[in-house]
């Protein structure tokens, strides 16, 4: 396992669980891909193959598989880095130097065979993960400047050809929508121009060979990036496909001045060859491990949807003590508290607190929710400036804006030039200066517009996210107990990069819990379940009941944004029995392995699972039945074969139709059954669910 060298061949395998990777330096000093699939513990059978071109027309270095491409001589095909040298060369030509290895990570360096220029592939091993994480270092050794025009983290060689691709498309309220598309002749691109991941497409590919939830090959990476991106797809003519990640080159340019360095975003990649489950609790476990801090996520009431702009000191207390008696554990204060902040004209900039909404600040409403039990939290947009605001009128230049021209307003907001460190200090400052004076434990990020008239440094795009990334994680040092949500319109920020610096992300401004199945089985993909905000509100775009509103939310971390003054009695009670039952399954829900399962019934069931430890969750959702109201045979995953697990299922059933049905996700009498895991997995248990948006959540005990 880890890193094998054969230093003879200059051979490199990543040895991981069940996966191999491998590469190597072939006697032109080029770095050519080998392999990557299931496990060969034995690399001696890898060879180097000896190159030659086809014809004229089909070059050797357009041919040849390279773990980093560059832009320079005979390569036509899509490259990992483009550099201008300061003597107007475009073209570069490397050859291997060195590697670097210690314990599972490895660094390969490349120079360039005339210029100052070294460029260093970056590995790191995720072994019982069977993932990598790569990424790229350029440094300038000389003293003179090297733009750099493009640069991607990567490119990765799929042996297959047909190849289907699962891909992400959408827009705001209807972000992460699921499309499959085959491969063909031409490339694919998926990409966000915006400065931020999008709501458009995700910095991932998923990549399949006739896969199944369960079977077949499937190759993944996602990019560690929340800004913009670019991901190419290329089948090649010459019988593999070529995939790369990495930041957009579109209007980007970087300056390396002599001395210095730049490193890519890291992008993780994986393999695996049991189909799409496996690769999830890859991804999912890889998360949970290395990626997000803080322990079990809170059960949050947050205001947004209830009141709007519409925040009084009053009005959130009383929010908040009907929030704690339903069970909530945290109370998020949205958009409104500030400034001159009545909509989305004003305020924006000016973070001093509203004394009309909150005549005596903050503090009265902190301590109320804190006497009653709960944690606080607050919403800012500091990346963003109304222009009627007094920041605006002291700070004119800061800005993104070109000169001689007039700036885009959207949600009547501008974009801070983040990329000053003037308007970082202020927006750290603002931070800083709410959690010191405040008892805050939990910040939402949002950011609602895409960035536009950027000015003319053409680095914004990658400083800016940088420097979003630097301020949460100085505040973090700070304040390591506060959780920070990462939120941009919805799910314009979901993605590795901001898992990696915040602790939460907002899925979806799309509440209606139908609409969530969808986002939330694309998002279980590959991130995790645990940092997934779901939220029960008034507002879906249909009249679905409030259990299936609380079973569509409590697959991820569970909050309640109703205007629970308006809640009856009766409401506040079932809220409460929802939000208790919650926290006895959360650690399956946010720390468990996740399963999409697969059926056979003509009517639209939908079923997830979820196993952690113990503990089993079927999650079934019957939108709307068929004519012919059929059942559906669930068959579990993940289980142990020979133990027998144990469940409830509501007793008015009948084996009309298979093993058991049962007709009424609320019927409150409850019959005991026990069945081998093995059972459960190859058998199948027969449920049934009547009438329009039904839903039940089954709870399984392994004995
Ligand atoms: C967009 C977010 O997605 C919402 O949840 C809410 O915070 C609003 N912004 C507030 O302006």
């Amino acid at each position: 396992m880890g890193i094998t060298i054969d230093q003879k061949r200059n051979l490199f395998a990543l040895q991981m669980d069940k996966t191999t990777y491998a590469f190597a330096i072939d006697e032109n000093g080029l770095v050519r891909h080998l392999y990557w699939g299931k496990k060969m513990s034995n690399i001696n059978d890898l060879d180097v193959p000896v190159l030659s071109e086809i014809s004229s027309n089909d070059p050797i270095l357009d041919i040849v598989q390279e773990e980093y491409p560059v832009f320079g001589g005979m390569r036509y095909k899509e490259q990992c880095l483009k550099v201008n040298f300061a003597d107007g060369t475009r073209d570069i030509v490397y050859r291997y130097e060195s590697y670097e290895q210690n314990e599972n990570t490895l660094k390969i360096n490349l120079k360039d065979i005339h210029y100052d220029l070294t460029i260093q592939l970056n590995y790191q091993l995720y072994e019982d993960r069977d993932l990598i994480e790569r990424s790229v270092t350029i440094i300038n050794t000389g003293t003179e400047k090297i733009e750099i025009e493009a640069i991607y983290s990567g490119q990765m060689h799929l042996p297959h050809q047909a190849l289907t691709l699962t891909g992400t498309k959408g827009y705001w309220l209807a972000e992460l929508q699921e499309f499959k598309q085959s491969l063909g002749g031409s490339k694919m691109i998926m990409e966000s121009r915006r400065g931020i991941s999008t709501h458009h497409h995700s910095p991932f590919f998923i990549l399949d060979h006739h896969a199944t939830e369960t079977s077949g090959d499937v190759y993944f990476g996602a990019l560690k990036w929340s800004g913009n991106f670019k991901t190419v797809i290329e089948p090649r003519p010459y019988g593999t496909t070529l995939v790369q990640m990495g930041l957009n080159p579109h209007d980007c340019q970087i300056v390396l001045e002599g001395g210095t360095s730049f490193t890519t975003p890291e992008m993780i990649i994986g393999y695996s060859a049991d189909g799409f489950g496996k690769m999830s609790h890859q991804m999912h476990a890889y998360a949970r491990t290395y990626i997000l801090k803080g322990g079990d996520r809170p059960v949050l009431y947050n205001s947004w949807e209830a009141m709007v702009f519409d925040v009084t000191c009053e009005a959130q207390i009383e929010l908040s003590k009907k929030a704690a008696a339903m069970g909530c554990e945290l109370f998020v204060v949205d958009d409104g508290w500030f400034g001159n902040r009545n909509s989305d004209a004003d305020g924006l900039g000016d973070w001093y607190i509203n004394r009309e909404k909150f005549p005596d600040g903050l503090n009265p409403l902190i301590k109320a929710v804190k006497d009653s039990g709960m944690m606080f939290g607050i919403w800012i947009e500091p990346e963003m400036v109304n222009p009627p605001t007094q920041l605006l009128k002291d700070h004119p230049d800061w800005i993104y804006h070109f000169k001689n021209r007039v700036n885009d307003t959207s949600r009547n907001q501008l974009v801070l030039n983040v990329t000053k460190p003037e308007v970082q200090a202020f927006i750290y400052q603002m931070i800083d200066d709410l959690l010191a004076n405040h008892d805050i434990d939990y910040l939402k990020w949002d950011a609602n517009r895409p960035i536009s008239q950027t000015g003319i440094s053409r680095d914004m795009w990658v400083k800016h996210t940088q420097a979003v990334y630097e301020i949460v994680a100085k505040i973090k040092e700070k304040y390591p107990t506060v959780l920070i949500e990462a939120c941009a319109s919805g799910g314009g920020r979901v993605d590795y990069g901001a898992l990696s610096y915040f602790d939460d992300v907002w899925t979806s401004d799309n509440t209606d819990p139908f609409d969530r199945l969808t986002i939330q089985k694309t998002y279980s993909y590959l991130y995790p379940i645990k940092a997934m905000r779901a939220w029960v509100t008034d507002h879906p775009y249909r009249n679905v009941p409030l259990p299936f509103k609380f079973h569509s939310a409590m697959m991820g971390s569970l909050g309640m944004g109703c205007n629970i003054l308006n809640f009856t009695e009766a409401q506040m009670e079932e809220s409460k029995g929802f939000i208790a039952a919650y926290k006895e399954i959360r650690q399956t829900v946010q720390n468990g392995n996740f399963y999409r399962l697969e059926h056979q019934s003509t009517n639209h069931y939908h079923l997830f699972e979820y196993v952690y430890q113990a503990e089993v969750l079927l999650f079934i959702f019957l939108p709307q039945a068929n004519i012919d109201r059929g059942n559906v045979r669930v068959k579990l995953q993940g289980l142990d074969t020979e133990a027998t697990y144990v469940f409830e299922i509501p007793k008015k059933m009948t084996t009309r139709y298979g093993d058991y049905l049962f007709a009424n996700s609320n019927e409150e009498v409850f019959e005991t059954r026990n069945k081998s895991g093995a059972f459960l997995m190859y058998h199948g248990i027969d449920l049934q669910l009547n009438g329009d948006y039904a839903s039940a959540i089954i709870k399984f005990k392994k004995q």
